[in-house]
């Protein structure tokens, strides 16, 4: 099958702003883009955190700020441009979690959520798409979940921003690829981050942020769309999704045990 973006081969010297770093998948995709010889912004609200990460790499830059704040963008915006002179790729995975059952709904959450999780990319994404297309090039990625394939339990206000975000990229994808613009759905299962330590649930097929990192770099570097990971789990949960409404759900109540 071709490559539904042209692959990226080489990564020295390519510029890459992370949204969503301080911890967790970003900031482990901030150690393998460095490791590979990558230029990395790093954004995220913990100032601390980021100039940890970014302290021992001359190409590493941090730019502190709130992704949910519609304010702060312009200037991050232009401090990632004046820091690394111009920008190749862009990866959105700032975003909350609030596992929470139907019966359980905080408007307050919903908000929130979606302000940061959906929001938040269309934020960036209104700096990014017309500087890309003045350069003719650029990538955007977004990080989603294998959440969005289906309903889940507890999954009512996550799963449902990230299901937004599985349609965006794909409208993004179909109007900028013919552009020359990239756009990348990254879709990760379970990974060991703090955002899942909340979970009281077993996660089938968890991994390191490391993994998690290996196999979005890898989909960047075979120039795949969505970027789907662990392959055994995510491949399932897609499979299910496909099924029937009939024996999807039973099934699902079956695997959650819910
Ligand atoms: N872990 C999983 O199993 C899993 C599965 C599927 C998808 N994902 C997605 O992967 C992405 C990364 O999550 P993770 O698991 O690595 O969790 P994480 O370690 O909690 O990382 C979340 C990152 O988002 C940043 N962030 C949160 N609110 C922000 C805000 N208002 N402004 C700017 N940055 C903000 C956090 O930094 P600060 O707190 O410093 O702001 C942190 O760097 C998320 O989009 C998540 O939904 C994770």
């Amino acid at each position: 099958m071709r490559a539904l973006n042209p692959p990226i081969k080489n990564w020295a010297g390519k510029r890459v702003w992370l949204v969503g770093a301080s911890s967790g998948i970003g900031a482990a995709l901030a150690q393998a883009l460095l490791a590979a010889g990558a230029w990395v912004t790093v954004s995220a609200r913990r100032q601390e955190a980021l100039l940890e990460l970014a302290q021992p790499h001359p190409h590493a830059h941090v730019v502190a700020f709130d992704a949910g704040d519609a304010q702060a963008w312009p200037e991050a915006f232009e401090r990632t441009l004046a820091a690394m002179g111009h920008i190749d790729l862009v990866v959105f995975g700032a975003a909350r979690y609030d596992p929470t059952h139907s019966w359980e709904l905080d408007l307050d959450q919903v908000q929130k959520s979606f302000d940061l999780n959906v929001v938040g990319v269309y934020r960036g994404v209104s700096h990014l798409v017309p500087y890309f297309l003045k350069r003719g090039q650029g990538g955007l990625a977004v990080i989603a979940s294998i959440s969005a394939y289906t309903g889940l339990p507890k999954a009512v206000i996550y799963g449902a921003t990230k299901a937004a975000l599985n349609n965006m990229a794909q409208t993004l994808y179909f109007e900028l690829e013919p552009k020359g613009v990239s756009v990348y759905l990254i879709n990760p299962g379970f990974v060991e981050t703090p955002m899942t330590a909340v979970n009281d649930f077993e996660m089938p097929g968890l991994m390191k942020p490391a993994e998690a990192a290996k196999a979005i770099v890898a989909g960047f570097e075979r120039g795949d769309f969505e970027i789907r990971f662990p392959r055994g789990f995510a491949g399932a949960l897609r499979w299910i999704s496909f099924l029937p409404d009939c024996w999807r759900f039973p099934l699902l109540h079956k695997i959650t045990k819910l």
